[in-house]
Protein backbone atom coordinates (compact mmCIF):
# COMPACT_ATOMS: atom_id res chain seq x y z
CA UNK A 1 0.00 0.00 0.00
CA UNK A 2 1.72 3.52 -0.98
CA UNK A 3 2.31 5.51 2.25
CA UNK A 4 -1.03 7.66 3.09
CA UNK A 5 -3.40 5.57 0.56
CA UNK A 6 -6.36 3.31 2.52
CA UNK A 7 -8.94 0.84 0.87
CA UNK A 8 -12.00 2.28 2.31
CA UNK A 9 -15.58 0.74 1.90
CA UNK A 10 -16.54 -0.15 -1.73
CA UNK A 11 -20.60 0.23 -1.02
CA UNK A 12 -19.35 4.08 -0.09
CA UNK A 13 -17.24 4.41 -3.03
CA UNK A 14 -19.63 3.30 -5.78
CA UNK A 15 -22.66 5.45 -3.89
CA UNK A 16 -24.44 8.02 -6.06
CA UNK A 17 -25.93 10.91 -5.32
CA UNK A 18 -26.73 13.57 -8.10
CA UNK A 19 -28.53 16.29 -6.11
CA UNK A 20 -24.96 17.42 -5.44
CA UNK A 21 -23.01 15.99 -7.96
CA UNK A 22 -21.07 17.42 -10.95
CA UNK A 23 -23.57 20.07 -11.86
CA UNK A 24 -23.89 21.45 -8.71
CA UNK A 25 -19.84 21.51 -8.47
CA UNK A 26 -19.61 23.64 -11.23
CA UNK A 27 -22.37 25.65 -10.19
CA UNK A 28 -20.32 26.45 -7.27
CA UNK A 29 -17.44 27.35 -9.53
CA UNK A 30 -19.57 29.88 -11.59
CA UNK A 31 -20.67 31.29 -8.58
CA UNK A 32 -17.92 31.90 -7.07
CA UNK A 33 -16.57 33.74 -10.01
CA UNK A 34 -19.10 35.77 -10.14
CA UNK A 35 -22.41 34.11 -12.23
CA UNK A 36 -25.70 34.66 -10.90
CA UNK A 37 -26.65 30.82 -10.22
CA UNK A 38 -30.35 29.91 -9.96
CA UNK A 39 -30.24 26.59 -7.74
CA UNK A 40 -32.92 24.90 -9.07
CA UNK A 41 -31.12 21.51 -8.20
CA UNK A 42 -32.23 20.81 -4.56
CA UNK A 43 -35.21 21.18 -2.83
CA UNK A 44 -34.08 23.41 -0.13
CA UNK A 45 -36.67 26.59 -0.11
CA UNK A 46 -34.81 28.77 2.51
CA UNK A 47 -31.79 29.28 0.46
CA UNK A 48 -33.83 30.63 -1.99
CA UNK A 49 -35.48 33.29 -0.34
CA UNK A 50 -38.57 31.22 1.30
CA UNK A 51 -39.28 32.95 5.15
CA UNK A 52 -39.63 30.77 7.91
CA UNK A 53 -42.72 30.38 9.56
CA UNK A 54 -42.87 32.59 11.93
CA UNK A 55 -45.12 29.97 14.35
CA UNK A 56 -41.75 27.59 14.35
CA UNK A 57 -39.02 30.52 14.74
CA UNK A 58 -40.53 32.67 17.72
CA UNK A 59 -41.05 29.32 19.33
CA UNK A 60 -37.64 27.93 18.51
CA UNK A 61 -35.85 30.83 19.84
CA UNK A 62 -37.56 30.66 23.26
CA UNK A 63 -36.51 26.79 23.69
CA UNK A 64 -32.92 27.78 22.73
CA UNK A 65 -32.93 30.44 25.46
CA UNK A 66 -35.66 29.84 27.93
CA UNK A 67 -34.34 32.80 30.12
CA UNK A 68 -36.46 35.15 27.21
CA UNK A 69 -40.10 33.81 28.26
CA UNK A 70 -39.46 35.68 31.87
CA UNK A 71 -37.60 38.31 30.66
CA UNK A 72 -40.26 39.33 27.90
CA UNK A 73 -43.11 38.74 30.74
CA UNK A 74 -41.32 41.19 32.66
CA UNK A 75 -40.87 43.72 30.32
CA UNK A 76 -44.24 43.38 29.08
CA UNK A 77 -46.00 43.85 31.97
CA UNK A 78 -43.52 46.66 32.38
CA UNK A 79 -44.78 48.26 29.38
CA UNK A 80 -48.24 47.92 30.18
CA UNK A 81 -47.72 50.63 32.99
CA UNK A 82 -45.93 53.17 30.59
CA UNK A 83 -47.88 55.43 28.25
CA UNK A 84 -47.94 53.83 24.80
CA UNK A 85 -45.85 56.70 23.19
CA UNK A 86 -43.25 56.50 25.69
CA UNK A 87 -42.41 53.16 25.62
CA UNK A 88 -42.35 53.59 21.61
CA UNK A 89 -42.20 49.45 22.44
CA UNK A 90 -45.51 48.41 21.69
CA UNK A 91 -46.13 47.54 18.17
CA UNK A 92 -46.95 43.94 17.42
CA UNK A 93 -43.92 41.62 16.55
CA UNK A 94 -41.84 43.09 19.17
CA UNK A 95 -42.61 40.80 22.00
CA UNK A 96 -43.40 36.90 21.29
CA UNK A 97 -47.30 36.70 21.81
CA UNK A 98 -48.49 35.16 25.20
CA UNK A 99 -49.58 31.91 22.99
CA UNK A 100 -46.09 31.38 22.30
CA UNK A 101 -44.74 32.05 25.85
CA UNK A 102 -46.70 29.27 26.87
CA UNK A 103 -45.82 26.97 24.16
CA UNK A 104 -42.56 27.26 25.04
CA UNK A 105 -42.87 27.28 28.84
CA UNK A 106 -45.11 24.10 27.62
CA UNK A 107 -42.70 22.45 25.76
CA UNK A 108 -39.95 23.04 28.23
CA UNK A 109 -41.36 21.88 31.40
CA UNK A 110 -42.17 18.42 29.08
CA UNK A 111 -39.05 18.20 28.03
CA UNK A 112 -37.83 18.48 31.55
CA UNK A 113 -34.35 18.94 30.75
CA UNK A 114 -33.68 21.00 28.17
CA UNK A 115 -32.50 20.89 24.41
CA UNK A 116 -29.05 20.72 25.37
CA UNK A 117 -29.31 16.81 26.95
CA UNK A 118 -29.41 14.00 25.11
CA UNK A 119 -33.48 12.47 25.19
CA UNK A 120 -34.69 8.84 25.01
CA UNK A 121 -33.23 7.26 21.49
CA UNK A 122 -36.61 7.48 19.93
CA UNK A 123 -37.17 11.15 21.27
CA UNK A 124 -39.42 12.27 23.85
CA UNK A 125 -42.77 10.42 24.64
CA UNK A 126 -44.82 13.43 24.41
CA UNK A 127 -43.20 14.48 20.91
CA UNK A 128 -44.45 10.95 19.33
CA UNK A 129 -47.66 11.00 21.37
CA UNK A 130 -48.01 14.46 19.41
CA UNK A 131 -47.20 12.77 16.57
CA UNK A 132 -49.54 9.94 16.54
CA UNK A 133 -52.52 12.27 17.32
CA UNK A 134 -51.55 13.91 13.82
CA UNK A 135 -51.89 10.76 12.06
CA UNK A 136 -54.79 10.18 13.62
CA UNK A 137 -56.20 12.93 12.62
CA UNK A 138 -55.04 13.48 9.37
CA UNK A 139 -56.20 10.06 8.44
CA UNK A 140 -59.76 10.12 10.59
CA UNK A 141 -58.95 7.19 12.44
CA UNK A 142 -61.13 6.60 15.69
CA UNK A 143 -61.43 4.03 18.45
CA UNK A 144 -64.12 2.37 16.28
CA UNK A 145 -62.92 3.03 12.66
CA UNK A 146 -59.24 2.42 11.36
CA UNK A 147 -55.97 1.37 13.95
CA UNK A 148 -54.63 4.09 16.00
CA UNK A 149 -50.71 5.11 15.21
CA UNK A 150 -48.55 3.76 18.35
CA UNK A 151 -46.45 6.44 19.55
CA UNK A 152 -43.83 3.20 20.69
CA UNK A 153 -43.76 2.74 17.35
CA UNK A 154 -42.41 5.94 16.05
CA UNK A 155 -38.90 7.59 15.89
CA UNK A 156 -37.99 11.17 15.69
CA UNK A 157 -35.38 11.12 13.44
CA UNK A 158 -32.92 13.70 12.03
CA UNK A 159 -34.92 14.56 8.48
CA UNK A 160 -36.73 11.73 7.03
CA UNK A 161 -33.37 10.75 5.79
CA UNK A 162 -32.36 9.05 8.74
CA UNK A 163 -35.18 7.01 9.08
CA UNK A 164 -35.42 5.75 5.39
CA UNK A 165 -31.55 4.61 6.24
CA UNK A 166 -32.53 3.07 9.44
CA UNK A 167 -35.23 0.85 7.75
CA UNK A 168 -32.87 0.03 4.87
CA UNK A 169 -30.06 -0.69 7.15
CA UNK A 170 -31.78 -3.02 9.13
CA UNK A 171 -33.71 -4.66 6.38
CA UNK A 172 -30.59 -5.56 4.19
CA UNK A 173 -29.12 -9.09 5.85
CA UNK A 174 -27.88 -10.26 2.25
CA UNK A 175 -26.26 -8.81 -0.62
CA UNK A 176 -29.16 -11.02 -2.21
CA UNK A 177 -31.47 -8.87 -0.17
CA UNK A 178 -33.91 -6.20 -2.94
CA UNK A 179 -35.48 -3.34 -2.23
CA UNK A 180 -38.06 -1.97 -5.23
CA UNK A 181 -37.94 1.82 -5.95
CA UNK A 182 -39.59 3.98 -8.38
CA UNK A 183 -37.46 4.64 -11.76
CA UNK A 184 -37.29 7.69 -11.65
CA UNK A 185 -36.45 8.29 -7.97
CA UNK A 186 -35.06 10.22 -4.78
CA UNK A 187 -31.29 9.25 -5.19
CA UNK A 188 -31.57 8.69 -1.67
CA UNK A 189 -32.88 5.30 -2.12
CA UNK A 190 -29.97 4.47 -4.65
CA UNK A 191 -27.66 5.66 -2.77
CA UNK A 192 -28.63 4.03 0.61
CA UNK A 193 -29.19 0.13 -0.70
CA UNK A 194 -25.90 0.52 -2.69
CA UNK A 195 -23.96 1.72 0.70
CA UNK A 196 -25.88 -1.21 3.03
CA UNK A 197 -24.83 -3.46 -0.13
CA UNK A 198 -28.42 -4.61 -1.37
CA UNK A 199 -29.65 -4.74 -4.64
CA UNK A 200 -31.80 -1.92 -6.18
CA UNK A 201 -35.38 -3.38 -7.66
CA UNK A 202 -36.41 -0.60 -10.64
CA UNK A 203 -40.35 -0.44 -11.52
CA UNK A 204 -41.13 2.53 -14.11
CA UNK A 205 -44.47 4.44 -13.29
CA UNK A 206 -45.91 5.12 -16.64
CA UNK A 207 -44.52 8.51 -17.64
CA UNK A 208 -47.24 9.23 -20.76
CA UNK A 209 -50.15 8.07 -18.25
CA UNK A 210 -48.96 11.10 -15.79
CA UNK A 211 -46.39 8.87 -13.88
CA UNK A 212 -49.37 6.65 -12.95
CA UNK A 213 -48.93 3.34 -11.42
CA UNK A 214 -50.45 -0.16 -12.01
CA UNK A 215 -50.18 -3.67 -10.85
CA UNK A 216 -48.56 -5.09 -14.14
CA UNK A 217 -45.39 -2.54 -13.68
CA UNK A 218 -44.88 -3.66 -10.45
CA UNK A 219 -45.78 -7.53 -11.08
CA UNK A 220 -43.00 -7.02 -13.76
CA UNK A 221 -40.45 -5.26 -11.67
CA UNK A 222 -41.00 -7.63 -9.02
CA UNK A 223 -41.10 -11.27 -10.98
CA UNK A 224 -37.73 -9.86 -12.82
CA UNK A 225 -36.17 -9.66 -10.17
CA UNK A 226 -37.68 -12.99 -8.33
CA UNK A 227 -36.19 -14.66 -11.77
CA UNK A 228 -32.34 -13.31 -11.06
CA UNK A 229 -32.07 -14.69 -8.00
CA UNK A 230 -32.85 -11.63 -5.85
CA UNK A 231 -35.03 -11.63 -2.12
CA UNK A 232 -37.28 -9.01 -2.80
CA UNK A 233 -38.02 -7.20 0.92
CA UNK A 234 -40.24 -4.25 0.13
CA UNK A 235 -41.13 -1.48 -1.80
CA UNK A 236 -40.37 1.95 -1.43
CA UNK A 237 -42.94 4.25 -3.00
CA UNK A 238 -42.65 8.07 -2.63
CA UNK A 239 -45.79 10.27 -2.60
CA UNK A 240 -46.26 12.49 -3.94
CA UNK A 241 -42.99 12.04 -6.00
CA UNK A 242 -39.51 13.82 -6.45
CA UNK A 243 -38.98 14.15 -8.90
CA UNK A 244 -41.72 13.27 -10.98
CA UNK A 245 -44.21 14.96 -8.93
CA UNK A 246 -46.69 12.56 -9.25
CA UNK A 247 -49.48 12.52 -6.30
CA UNK A 248 -51.03 8.89 -6.05
CA UNK A 249 -55.04 8.43 -5.80
CA UNK A 250 -56.77 6.37 -4.11
CA UNK A 251 -56.60 3.54 -5.86
CA UNK A 252 -53.06 3.84 -7.02
CA UNK A 253 -52.19 3.51 -2.95
CA UNK A 254 -54.68 0.44 -2.66
CA UNK A 255 -53.40 -1.17 -5.35
CA UNK A 256 -49.83 -1.03 -3.78
CA UNK A 257 -51.05 -1.84 -0.97
CA UNK A 258 -52.63 -5.09 -2.47
CA UNK A 259 -49.36 -5.95 -4.50
CA UNK A 260 -47.45 -5.70 -1.18
CA UNK A 261 -49.74 -8.22 0.66
CA UNK A 262 -49.63 -10.65 -2.28
CA UNK A 263 -46.42 -10.96 -2.54
CA UNK A 264 -45.29 -10.36 1.18
CA UNK A 265 -43.45 -7.29 0.90
CA UNK A 266 -43.30 -4.49 3.44
CA UNK A 267 -44.02 -0.80 2.44
CA UNK A 268 -41.55 2.27 2.82
CA UNK A 269 -43.69 5.34 2.77
CA UNK A 270 -41.89 8.69 1.86
CA UNK A 271 -44.79 11.03 2.38
CA UNK A 272 -42.35 14.29 2.97
CA UNK A 273 -44.41 15.75 0.21
CA UNK A 274 -47.71 15.55 1.87
CA UNK A 275 -48.46 19.41 1.86
CA UNK A 276 -47.45 19.99 -1.61
CA UNK A 277 -50.78 18.29 -2.85
CA UNK A 278 -51.80 21.91 -4.83
CA UNK A 279 -55.33 21.11 -4.45
CA UNK A 280 -55.37 17.06 -4.90
CA UNK A 281 -56.14 15.14 -1.87
CA UNK A 282 -53.13 13.15 -0.33
CA UNK A 283 -54.20 9.41 0.83
CA UNK A 284 -51.35 8.01 3.57
CA UNK A 285 -50.19 4.66 3.39
CA UNK A 286 -51.03 4.59 7.44
CA UNK A 287 -54.52 5.15 5.69
CA UNK A 288 -54.99 2.88 3.12
CA UNK A 289 -53.22 0.20 5.20
CA UNK A 290 -56.08 0.34 7.92
CA UNK A 291 -56.23 -3.05 10.53
CA UNK A 292 -54.15 -4.72 7.84
CA UNK A 293 -51.34 -6.53 9.25
CA UNK A 294 -49.13 -5.28 6.34
CA UNK A 295 -45.85 -4.28 7.80
CA UNK A 296 -45.38 0.18 6.90
CA UNK A 297 -42.36 2.36 7.59
CA UNK A 298 -43.57 5.48 6.83
CA UNK A 299 -41.02 9.27 6.53
CA UNK A 300 -42.22 12.41 7.29
CA UNK A 301 -40.10 15.43 7.66
CA UNK A 302 -40.06 19.08 8.17
CA UNK A 303 -37.84 20.11 5.39
CA UNK A 304 -40.62 20.06 2.71
CA UNK A 305 -44.41 21.19 2.40
CA UNK A 306 -44.52 24.94 3.54
CA UNK A 307 -42.62 24.21 6.42
CA UNK A 308 -39.27 24.28 4.42
CA UNK A 309 -37.02 23.97 7.63
CA UNK A 310 -34.11 21.85 5.81
CA UNK A 311 -31.50 22.74 8.28
CA UNK A 312 -33.21 21.84 11.56
CA UNK A 313 -33.23 18.23 10.37
CA UNK A 314 -36.59 17.43 11.82
CA UNK A 315 -39.06 14.19 10.94
CA UNK A 316 -40.04 10.94 11.84
CA UNK A 317 -40.38 7.39 11.02
CA UNK A 318 -43.57 5.82 11.92
CA UNK A 319 -43.49 1.45 11.96
CA UNK A 320 -47.28 0.07 11.72
CA UNK A 321 -47.08 -3.91 11.95
CA UNK A 322 -43.15 -4.37 12.79
CA UNK A 323 -42.44 -8.11 11.35
CA UNK A 324 -41.36 -10.28 13.66
CA UNK A 325 -37.23 -11.56 13.69
CA UNK A 326 -36.49 -14.50 12.03
CA UNK A 327 -33.86 -15.45 15.38
CA UNK A 328 -35.10 -14.77 18.27
CA UNK A 329 -38.06 -12.95 20.04
CA UNK A 330 -38.03 -9.24 19.09
CA UNK A 331 -39.30 -7.30 16.34
CA UNK A 332 -38.36 -4.93 13.64
CA UNK A 333 -38.92 -1.84 16.17
CA UNK A 334 -36.37 -3.55 18.96
CA UNK A 335 -33.49 -3.47 16.36
CA UNK A 336 -34.30 -0.25 15.32
CA UNK A 337 -34.33 1.08 18.66
CA UNK A 338 -31.05 -0.38 18.82
CA UNK A 339 -29.96 1.60 15.74
CA UNK A 340 -31.37 4.87 16.81
CA UNK A 341 -29.37 4.17 20.44
CA UNK A 342 -26.20 3.90 18.98
CA UNK A 343 -26.70 7.21 17.77
CA UNK A 344 -27.79 8.56 21.17
CA UNK A 345 -30.90 11.02 19.90
CA UNK A 346 -31.80 13.08 17.15
CA UNK A 347 -31.23 16.40 17.32
CA UNK A 348 -33.19 18.17 20.11
CA UNK A 349 -34.15 21.17 18.26
CA UNK A 350 -35.42 19.18 15.10
CA UNK A 351 -37.61 17.10 17.49
CA UNK A 352 -38.85 20.58 18.44
CA UNK A 353 -39.93 21.26 15.38
CA UNK A 354 -41.31 18.04 14.50
CA UNK A 355 -43.69 18.47 17.68
CA UNK A 356 -44.14 21.89 16.17
CA UNK A 357 -45.42 20.49 12.72
CA UNK A 358 -47.65 18.17 13.87
CA UNK A 359 -48.98 20.59 16.60
CA UNK A 360 -50.19 23.73 14.54
CA UNK A 361 -51.68 26.68 16.65
CA UNK A 362 -55.36 26.42 17.52
CA UNK A 363 -57.52 28.44 16.24
CA UNK A 364 -58.34 30.91 19.18
CA UNK A 365 -54.66 31.76 19.63
CA UNK A 366 -52.92 34.80 18.62
CA UNK A 367 -50.51 32.66 16.39
CA UNK A 368 -53.37 31.00 14.33
CA UNK A 369 -54.00 33.84 11.88
CA UNK A 370 -50.46 35.06 10.80
CA UNK A 371 -49.76 30.38 10.16
CA UNK A 372 -52.53 30.14 8.44
CA UNK A 373 -51.47 33.22 6.28
CA UNK A 374 -48.23 31.80 5.81
CA UNK A 375 -48.74 28.28 4.90
CA UNK A 376 -50.94 29.45 2.46
CA UNK A 377 -48.75 31.75 1.21
CA UNK A 378 -46.18 29.43 0.30
CA UNK A 379 -48.29 26.90 -1.04
CA UNK A 380 -50.11 28.99 -3.45
CA UNK A 381 -46.19 30.89 -4.41
CA UNK A 382 -45.09 27.21 -4.97
CA UNK A 383 -48.11 26.35 -7.17
CA UNK A 384 -47.79 29.94 -9.15
CA UNK A 385 -43.96 28.87 -10.11
CA UNK A 386 -44.80 25.92 -11.15
CA UNK A 387 -47.42 26.83 -13.53
CA UNK A 388 -45.03 29.68 -14.83
CA UNK A 389 -42.29 26.79 -15.15
CA UNK A 390 -45.05 24.52 -17.16
CA UNK A 391 -46.42 27.61 -19.61
CA UNK A 392 -42.66 27.88 -20.76
CA UNK A 393 -42.27 24.35 -21.85
CA UNK A 394 -44.74 25.18 -24.13
CA UNK A 395 -42.40 27.21 -26.16
CA UNK A 396 -39.61 24.46 -25.76
CA UNK A 397 -39.06 22.39 -29.36
CA UNK A 398 -40.11 18.77 -27.91
CA UNK A 399 -39.86 18.91 -24.46
CA UNK A 400 -43.04 17.29 -22.70
CA UNK A 401 -43.75 17.77 -18.69
CA UNK A 402 -46.40 14.72 -18.38
CA UNK A 403 -48.52 14.36 -14.84
CA UNK A 404 -49.91 16.69 -12.34
CA UNK A 405 -48.26 19.41 -10.41
CA UNK A 406 -47.02 17.76 -6.86
CA UNK A 407 -43.57 17.91 -4.25
CA UNK A 408 -41.68 20.92 -5.63
CA UNK A 409 -40.49 19.76 -9.30
CA UNK A 410 -41.04 19.61 -12.37
CA UNK A 411 -39.51 16.65 -14.48
CA UNK A 412 -40.02 17.42 -18.69
CA UNK A 413 -38.95 14.89 -20.87
CA UNK A 414 -36.26 16.19 -23.28
CA UNK A 415 -37.05 15.22 -27.14
CA UNK A 416 -34.19 15.27 -29.33
CA UNK A 417 -30.67 15.94 -28.13
CA UNK A 418 -27.99 16.64 -30.34
CA UNK A 419 -25.84 13.89 -31.98
CA UNK A 420 -23.71 12.01 -28.91
CA UNK A 421 -24.94 14.14 -26.44
CA UNK A 422 -26.89 13.42 -23.53
CA UNK A 423 -29.24 15.18 -20.43
CA UNK A 424 -26.09 15.84 -18.61
CA UNK A 425 -24.28 18.13 -21.06
CA UNK A 426 -27.87 19.71 -21.42
CA UNK A 427 -28.27 20.61 -17.78
CA UNK A 428 -23.99 21.48 -17.86
CA UNK A 429 -25.07 23.77 -20.71
CA UNK A 430 -28.00 25.43 -19.72
CA UNK A 431 -25.84 26.27 -16.52
CA UNK A 432 -23.24 27.71 -18.05
CA UNK A 433 -25.20 29.84 -20.68
CA UNK A 434 -27.96 30.86 -18.31
CA UNK A 435 -26.92 30.12 -14.89
CA UNK A 436 -29.99 28.10 -14.56
CA UNK A 437 -28.89 24.87 -12.17
CA UNK A 438 -31.05 21.78 -12.56
CA UNK A 439 -30.20 18.43 -12.37
CA UNK A 440 -30.40 15.49 -15.14
CA UNK A 441 -32.96 12.59 -15.61
CA UNK A 442 -29.77 10.11 -14.98
CA UNK A 443 -29.07 11.53 -11.61
CA UNK A 444 -32.96 10.25 -10.49
CA UNK A 445 -33.15 7.14 -13.22
CA UNK A 446 -34.67 6.90 -16.38
CA UNK A 447 -35.68 4.25 -19.44
CA UNK A 448 -33.22 3.67 -21.23
CA UNK A 449 -33.11 6.08 -24.58
CA UNK A 450 -35.45 8.97 -22.27
CA UNK A 451 -33.78 12.20 -21.41
CA UNK A 452 -35.20 14.14 -18.48
CA UNK A 453 -34.34 17.12 -16.12
CA UNK A 454 -35.35 18.02 -13.06
CA UNK A 455 -36.49 21.81 -11.88
CA UNK A 456 -37.58 22.68 -8.42
CA UNK A 457 -39.79 25.29 -8.36
CA UNK A 458 -38.54 27.54 -5.15
CA UNK A 459 -36.83 30.53 -6.43
CA UNK A 460 -38.68 33.93 -5.94
CA UNK A 461 -41.15 34.41 -9.69
CA UNK A 462 -38.87 37.25 -10.42
CA UNK A 463 -35.71 35.45 -10.82
CA UNK A 464 -37.34 32.45 -12.27
CA UNK A 465 -39.27 34.73 -15.08
CA UNK A 466 -36.12 36.56 -16.20
CA UNK A 467 -34.43 33.58 -16.45
CA UNK A 468 -37.49 31.54 -18.15
CA UNK A 469 -36.65 33.54 -20.89
CA UNK A 470 -32.81 33.04 -21.11
CA UNK A 471 -33.86 29.14 -20.91
CA UNK A 472 -36.56 29.35 -23.82
CA UNK A 473 -33.68 30.59 -26.03
CA UNK A 474 -31.30 28.60 -24.79
CA UNK A 475 -33.03 25.12 -25.07
CA UNK A 476 -34.88 26.09 -28.93
CA UNK A 477 -31.20 26.65 -29.80
CA UNK A 478 -29.68 23.99 -28.06
CA UNK A 479 -31.99 21.01 -29.22
CA UNK A 480 -32.15 19.89 -33.03
CA UNK A 481 -34.92 21.00 -35.35
CA UNK A 482 -37.46 18.82 -37.08
C1 LIG B 1 -38.53 12.22 -1.41
C2 LIG B 1 -37.60 12.75 -0.38
N1 LIG B 1 -37.42 12.05 0.74
C3 LIG B 1 -36.58 12.46 1.69
C4 LIG B 1 -35.88 13.64 1.55
C5 LIG B 1 -34.92 14.05 2.61
O1 LIG B 1 -35.59 14.84 3.52
P1 LIG B 1 -34.95 15.27 4.91
O2 LIG B 1 -34.45 16.65 4.74
O3 LIG B 1 -36.11 15.21 5.83
O4 LIG B 1 -33.90 14.30 5.25
C6 LIG B 1 -36.03 14.40 0.39
C7 LIG B 1 -35.24 15.62 0.19
O5 LIG B 1 -35.27 16.28 -0.83
C8 LIG B 1 -36.92 13.95 -0.60
O6 LIG B 1 -37.11 14.63 -1.72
Amino acid sequence: MPSGAMAVNPNILEMEYAVRGPIPQRAAELAAGGMQVISCHIGNPQALGQSPIYYYRQILSLIEDPSRIGRERALKSLLKRLPQAESGLSKEGEFSSEAALEMGETILSRLGTGVGAYTESKGPAFIREAVARYIDERDGVTDSDGKRSDPENIFLTNGASEGARFVIETMLADPKDGIMVPIPQYPLYSATIRRCGGVQVGYFPDEDAGWTLNRSILEEALSSARDGGVKVKAIVVINPCNPTGAVLDDDDVKDVCTFAREHGLAIIADEVYQDNVYGASFVSFAKAVGRDELPLFSLHSTSKGFHGECGHRGGYLEVRNPPRLEVGSGNFVDILLKLASVNLCSNTMGQVLTYLMVSPPKSDSDLHARYIREKEGVLRALHEKAVMIRESFEKMRGLFCFGRIGAMYLFPRLGKLPEGTTDFDYCMRLLETTGLCTVNGAGFGQKTGTWHLRIAFLPPKEVLSNVLSKWIDFHNGYVPGE
